[in-house]
């Protein structure tokens, strides 16, 4: 009796180590699982796209302490208090998450109920076409952008980061020679991800942000105070960040023939990866001006004269908290050879350009223009062009128009490791130019 007693004594103690130990293991499991999740969560990955690694769901459904990790790696991070994902992404994330328990007939910890119901009673926001994206970035921090909900909106493509940009930073960051003290200047860079990234991890020299688009550039100059500027501008920015919006005419002919060289057409602004389907008719807005106090104008490029010193002559502005970092109105349309020669441009970066035939001749001539300045000399310039390839046509014609004004290219290395949690499943390549 003595004995049995002390036997039991003995597998009660043997069942709790091993009960510890298991718990222990899917802890430190957990903790890769839930980084990978938040990442997605802040990078805005679509939920039903999210990748849950296939022994997450019974971990959470075993361990309500899990879940309630979930929760602080996502909604109850601090991240999301400041950069919050988009209102409805974050309740569909919540409403999903809760689905997955139920169907596994889980114990749900009350804070995830109660995180819902909060998120329920939350005013709808008035603003759902930004949101910010989060991504993290070596060596940890986080980068947050102010983004448009939608792939296209107000008939472009710039208000959104694309999947070659993040592929193309991601061999940066693998390759961070090509940047090492060169004057960068990057083609048509959106709302400026790639060249955030770079002037963080990399010992530029200079990084040149250029696009065409108005609204791209000032929300593009946002994102660059936010993350590049000192800290107190970025809080002062986070608070008084909500852009107005007002509605504006529909698409030029320009805009529409570029929307579908990339798969989208004016009711559908999907290409190939995205969820949100049926949006893009009810998108055409613009920005408006109410939070234009202290801002100038040169160019098509409005900032505020607190965080810019302007150059209204070329219609580019340089930041005063880091003077490596400049911002200019490019059109590859209409930018005269000596503006692209001033430049002086030793890296060329460019991301999802290739889209539409229409505009080929108009970016062979910036790209011609650009690699021929600086074509001798140890620092030869040289162009790194990522493009998701949706249309081999388009690339071709692309390539014929390289080579007929003796710009040669060699395929690179796609990058090793993936950081950022983009839709992979359209081939994206790099090709590397140099005038021959
Ligand atoms: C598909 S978006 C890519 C944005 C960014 N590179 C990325 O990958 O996230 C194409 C970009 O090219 C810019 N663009 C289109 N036509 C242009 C032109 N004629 N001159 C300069 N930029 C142009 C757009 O404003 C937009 O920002």
């Amino acid at each position: 009796m003595d004995g049995n007693a002390k036997k039991s004594v003995r597998e009660t103690f043997l069942e709790e180590t091993d009960r510890d130990r298991s718990k222990s293991r899917l802890e430190s499991n957990s903790e890769e699982s839930l980084k990978e999740i938040s990442s997605q969560f802040f990078e805005m990955v679509p939920v039903r796209k999210m990748k849950w690694k296939d022994d997450d769901a019974a971990m959470l459904m075993i361990h309500p302490e899990l879940q309630i990790q979930l929760l602080n790696a996502t909604l109850k991070h601090p991240l999301c208090q400041s950069f919050p994902p988009a209102l409805s992404y974050r309740l569909y994330f919540m409403k999903l998450l809760i689905q997955k328990l139920e169907s596994e007939d889980a114990t749900i910890a009350d804070e995830i109920y109660e995180a819902y119901t909060d998120l329920l009673s939350c005013p709808e926001e008035d603003d759902e076409t930004l949101c910010y994206k989060s991504y993290l970035i070596p060596p940890g921090e986080y980068i947050s952008l102010q983004e448009s909900v939608h792939l296209v909106s107000q008939g472009t493509t710039g208000l959104s980061t694309w999947q070659a940009a993040q592929h193309l930073t991601e061999w940066v960051l693998e390759n961070p020679h090509v940047v090492s003290n060169r004057t960068v200047v990057e083609l048509g860079c959106g709302l400026g991800f790639m060249g955030i990234v770079i002037c963080k991890c990399c010992q530029i020299n200079s990084y040149t942000f250029t696009d065409c688009h108005s609204q791209v550039l000032k929300l593009l100059s946002k994102n660059i105070h936010f993350n590049l500027g000192i800290d107190r501008a970025r809080q002062e920015l986070a608070s008084s960040s909500k852009v107005k919006i007002k509605k504006i005419p529909h698409q030029t002919q320009n805009q529409h023939s570029q929307l579908s060289g990339m798969g989208i057409s004016e009711d559908c602004q999907s290409s190939k990866d995205v969820d949100s389907i049926a949006r893009l008719a009810k998108s055409n807005q613009i920005f408006g001006d109410e939070d234009d106090e202290n801002s100038v104008e040169a160019n098509q490029l409005i900032v505020k004269s607190k965080f810019w010193n302007v150059d209204a002559s070329c219609g580019s502005a340089s930041f005063k908290q880091d003077p490596r970092v400049n911002l200019c109105h490019l059109d590859w349309e209409c930018v005269a050879q000596k503006q692209l020669e001033n430049l002086n441009a030793d890296i060329i970066l460019a991301a999802d350009v290739v889209y539409d035939l229409s505009i080929i001749p108009a970016l062979v001539f910036v790209l011609k223009t650009l690699l021929r300045h600086n074509c001798l000399g140890n620092k030869k310039t040289r162009a790194f062009i990522a493009s998701t390839i949706r249309n081999e046509d388009t690339r071709d014609a692309f390539l014929i128009a390289m080579a007929s004004e003796g710009l040669s290219y060699s395929m690179v290395e796609n990058p090793k490791q993936r950081r950022f949690f983009y839709d992979r499943s359209v081939p994206i390549e790099i090709l590397e130019f140099y005038a021959s």
